[in-house]
């Protein structure tokens, strides 16, 4: 999909379909009225009809306006300026596009971006390139006939009155964000007998000769036993697929400036191990390595951008698998941080991958560590499939996450770290156990992370319940690749 930005009045343009708002009640935006104007008063008229009635979202489509050069107008709902929430600002942009995409128009020009459809028009404009992306995305590679593409080719933002150039800059970011999204959605929508770690790992070189900036670096096992990684390869032991630590290294800033380190959990099948998980839906076990899908995505974005930040990703990738030669419950393991952990359960195994890669991740001598990682069904639990659920031992970085997840609308929700819950980590022959029973299971996860990262300012990043989708629309949704990156641009902004 391409995207532009243009300038000028809306009854000139030819377009295979022009976009412009109502709002509820029946006023006509500016776009709106000059068409209005051109068209003899036709739109009026639909809405006097009561056929378009301004409610939010609702769509309807026209055909062949005389005295409008355009060969299609879309009207869209704004609801009423008042109650406009970014929530409906992004119900508007996507019912918008899923019109749009129900016509055989190759391009469209859309009047929404002064509109009053959100909060300011770079952020419109961001929103807009995410539900044009989302509308059009589909994970049919490994269909024998892949579904028709979309006909929708070219958007481009039209604006009655603001210079273009000051709202290119929007446009290359949200187009480099759903760039990264989709990279993101490729990755966990495939199947775990494809994306494997030496997948990942591919994926993670590949990364590195497309962008420069980029320098990517893959762990074998044999490194990962030098290193002390007891608590990773107790995880992979049941595994035929051989275990990976990936590391990205992104230099947009000077070399002395502290990376803002982001961990990405890859477990690219979780059976549960010998603490075996039911039947049921456990091919959703393929998405547990969302996090670091999201951290690959993430790098891609901001190198696409050309950021001027350090940033490293960090991806510890194996399977949790049963065998005879895997972890068993009540095995005690050695981390890299020298702590014992007595594995209670092994389906409990995204703490103990990610436990090696945040001691490890002290060699990029940090400035700040982000872990994301699909830890917990218990956070789906608590916080449905709207907010990720976040942690943090400082609270300034938990702002500035929550601050840059309203930003995005990839929102996060945070959760206590309260000492209060560390004593459900107690074991009775080691350092800790790695379960903290039902009560809490979101919490005491963190909890156990937080044992490993007492010397750098973290934030973990609990994605279970919103880096995919169940039943009919089942797939990967790309998040929380806007949070992070928008994160990452407002540290960049500092
Ligand atoms: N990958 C799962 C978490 C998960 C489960 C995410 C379902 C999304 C949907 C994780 O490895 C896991 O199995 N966690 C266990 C922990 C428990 C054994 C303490 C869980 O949540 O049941
Ligand atoms: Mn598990
Ligand atoms: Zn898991």
């Amino acid at each position: 999909m391409e995207f532009s930005i243009k300038q000028g009045s809306p009854e000139k343009q030819r377009s295979g379909c022009l976009v412009v708002g109502v709002f509820e009640g029946g006023k006509l935006s500016a776009a709106a009225q000059a068409l209005d104007m051109a068209a003899k008063k036709a739109l009026s008229e639909i809405v006097a009809r009561g056929d378009m009635t301004g409610k939010a979202a609702s769509t309807l489509l026209l055909h062949e306006l005389s005295g409008i050069t355009a060969e299609r107008v879309l009207l869209v709902g704004l609801g009423k300026a008042s109650e406009l929430t970014n929530k409906i600002s992004v119900d508007i942009l996507r019912a918008t596009f899923g019109a749009l995409n129900a016509t055989p128009a190759k391009d469209a020009m859309l009047y929404l971006s002064d509109e009053g459809v959100g909060k300011d028009t770079s952020w419109v404009i961001k929103q807009a390139v995410l539900a044009a992306a989302e509308s059009t995305y589909r994970a049919d590679s490994l269909k024998s006939k892949p579904a028709k593409p979309a006909t929708l080719k070219s958007i481009t933002f039209a604006t009655l009155d603001k210079p273009a150039a000051t709202l290119k800059h929007a446009l290359d970011q949200a187009a480099a964000i759903a760039h990264g999204m989709a990279l993101t959605k490729d990755l966990g929508n495939l199947p775990g007998n494809i994306c494997t770690p030496t997948y990942l790992a591919a994926k993670a070189l590949a990364l590195a000769k497309v962008h420069k900036s980029i320098k990517t670096t893959v762990l074998e096992e044999k490194d990962m036993q030098k290193l002390g990684m007891g608590s990773f390869l107790s995880v992979t032991r049941g595994s035929e697929q051989p275990a990976k630590l990936i590391t990205l290294e992104y230099f947009g800033a000077a070399k002395t400036q502290k990376p803002i380190v982001l961990v990405g959990k890859g477990i690219t099948f979780d059976t549960g191990g010998i603490s075996l998980k039911p039947g049921a839906e456990m091919d959703e076990m393929k998405y547990d390595m969302c996090g670091a899908a999201s951290v690959l995505g993430t790098m891609q974005a901001i190198a696409e951008m050309g950021l001027k930040l350090n940033v490293v990703g960090v991806i510890p990738t194996c399977e949790n698998m049963p065998s005879g030669r895997a972890t068993k419950p009540g095995d005690i393991v050695t981390s890299m941080s020298g702590q014992t952990i007595e594995i209670l359960n092994t389906d409990a195994e995204g703490r103990l991958i990610l436990c090696d890669a945040l001691t490890y991740s002290k060699k990029f001598n940090p400035d700040t560590v982000i872990d994301i990682a699909t830890l917990t069904g218990a956070c789906v639990i608590a916080l449905g499939h709207v907010a990720s659920g976040m942690f943090s031992n400082e609270d300034k970085l938990a702002k500035e996450l929550l601050a840059a997840g309203e930003q995005a609308h990839d929102r996060i929700w945070q959760l206590p770290l309260w000492e209060d819950y560390q004593p459900l980590l107690d074991s009775n022959f080691a350092d800790m156990q790695n379960i903290g029973g039902r009560a809490g299971g979101t919490i005491t996860a963190a909890c156990f992370l937080a044992r490993f990262t007492k010397e750098y300012r973290w934030a973990h990043l609990d994605i279970a319940g919103t880096a995919w989708l169940s039943g009919k629309q089942k797939g990967a949704t790309g998040r929380p690749v806007p949070l992070l990156t928008q994160y990452l641009i407002n540290r960049a902004g500092k």
